[in-house]
């Protein structure tokens, strides 16, 4: 037992934010009590939340409190019927979350997909395809390529407009995030993809060479390459023969949500996106990689895990609490092994099973903790 105290900054956002929020509060005040930790969580407006409270998706309060906390716990940003009625560069996903994923330098998001046996019936693969069990883990490249490169405008051409995204990347921001899906690796199967478009970008050559030299330092992680548009036939053919997949920002994006449809659902996907200190005891930003799914927001339907998944993943990165992170996962696996399932996940065949809602699921896994 210790006495360590944290800071955490809680920006639930929009949508179903601030209802899956609050149940990787409620799971977090579990683990807190029985590992003897204090957290202070402080809850601050972002996203349209923002904009409604102080007139911007990131409030300078609201990043004045990031600055001060030892991690951010996010929720998910924006509304698609309300994004349109502003510039666009004033909008949540890129005010406020592109914002934060720069400011903070935080550019290796990983991604675990982990498909539980319990959950078979969620994955959309045939149970052959899903072998003895699909754990990837996608790292995704966070601050550059097509997201932040410049000129990056739509201008007016005699035929219309035309827009403009430029994908840019630079050697030390290849080999800071490959260092890091390597050492991923090693603590996992020792096996890393990489994913690239080599065969027709510029980007991609640059990519592969520098992942090639950068595997060199890391002889015990077998590393092979593929390109992007197979990683994502062979992740619905063969998924089972991934264990690190290393992604540009743009195509860890997509295969993320691939993945995450892999592992039952896109509610079941946590996030951590670290920086320069990456390791334990750093600073970091954690996120659902779901967004705000406004359809079913605030009627209790919400898959609260992703959050609190992401919740467990701030514990062991940022504050070295991997006891207490392993507690909150064991009690996951053990609420979805009883039964409890949230509609996303919910198979109507299955006998044992129980439809629950997004307090009934935060409910069962705090109580989890304690057991
Ligand atoms: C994600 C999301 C974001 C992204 C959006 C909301 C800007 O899709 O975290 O995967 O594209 O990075
Ligand atoms: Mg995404």
């Amino acid at each position: 037992m210790s006495s360590k105290q944290f800071k955490v900054a809680a920006l639930a956002g929009d949508g179903i934010g601030p209802e899956v929020m609050r149940e990787a509060i409620k799971v977090l005040r579990a683990v807190e009590k029985k590992f003897g930790f204090t957290l202070e969580i402080t809850e601050a407006p972002v996203g349209w939340a923002g904009i409604d409270a102080a007139g911007k998706a990131l409030p300078d309060a609201t990043l004045a409190l990031c600055k001060k906390s030892d991690a951010i716990l996010f929720g998910s940003v924006g509304l698609p019927d309300r994004d349109p009625t502003i510039p666009k560069d004033e909008r949540p996903e890129r005010a406020a979350l592109l914002r934060l994923r720069k400011e903070f330098g935080l550019f290796a998001n990983l991604r675990p997909v982990n498909l539980l046996k319990a959950l078979s019936h969620a994955c959309p693969l045939k149970t052959e395809r899903q072998g003895d069990g699909i754990d990837i883990l996608v790292v995704r490249e966070l601050t550059g390529g097509l997201y932040f490169g410049q000129p990056k405008r739509t201008e007016k051409i005699p035929e219309g407009e035309r827009a403009i995204d430029t994908k840019v990347y630079t050697t030390p921001e290849i080999e800071r995030i490959a260092h890091v899906a390597f050492q991923a690796a090693r603590q996992r199967r020792k096996k890393l993809t990489s994913t690239d478009k080599a065969n027709v970008l510029e980007n991609g050559v640059l990519w592969r060479d520098v992942v090639t030299r950068i595997g060199k330092q890391y002889a015990d992680v077998t590393l092979e390459h593929m390109f992007v548009d197979n990683a994502a036939m062979q992740l619905v053919l063969r998924p089972t023969q991934f264990d690190v997949l290393l992604c540009e920002n743009m195509f860890g994006d997509i295969l993320s949500d691939e993945a995450a449809a892999l592992g039952g659902s896109l509610g079941m996907l946590p996030s951590a996106s670290l920086g320069a200190t990456a390791g334990e005891n750093t600073f970091g930003f954690y996120e659902p990689a779901g967004g705000t799914a406004p359809d079913i927001a605030g009627k209790n339907l919400a898959n609260p895990i992703a959050q609190i998944l992401s919740a467990a993943l701030m514990l062991r990165h940022s504050f070295g609490l991997s006891d207490a992170a392993a507690a909150i996962e064991n009690a996951m696996g053990k609420t979805i092994n009883a039964g409890f399932r949230t509609g996303d996940i919910f198979n109507p065949n299955e006998t044992s099973a129980r439809k629950v809602g997004t307090r009934e699921m935060g409910d069962a896994i705090a109580a989890g903790v304690h057991a």
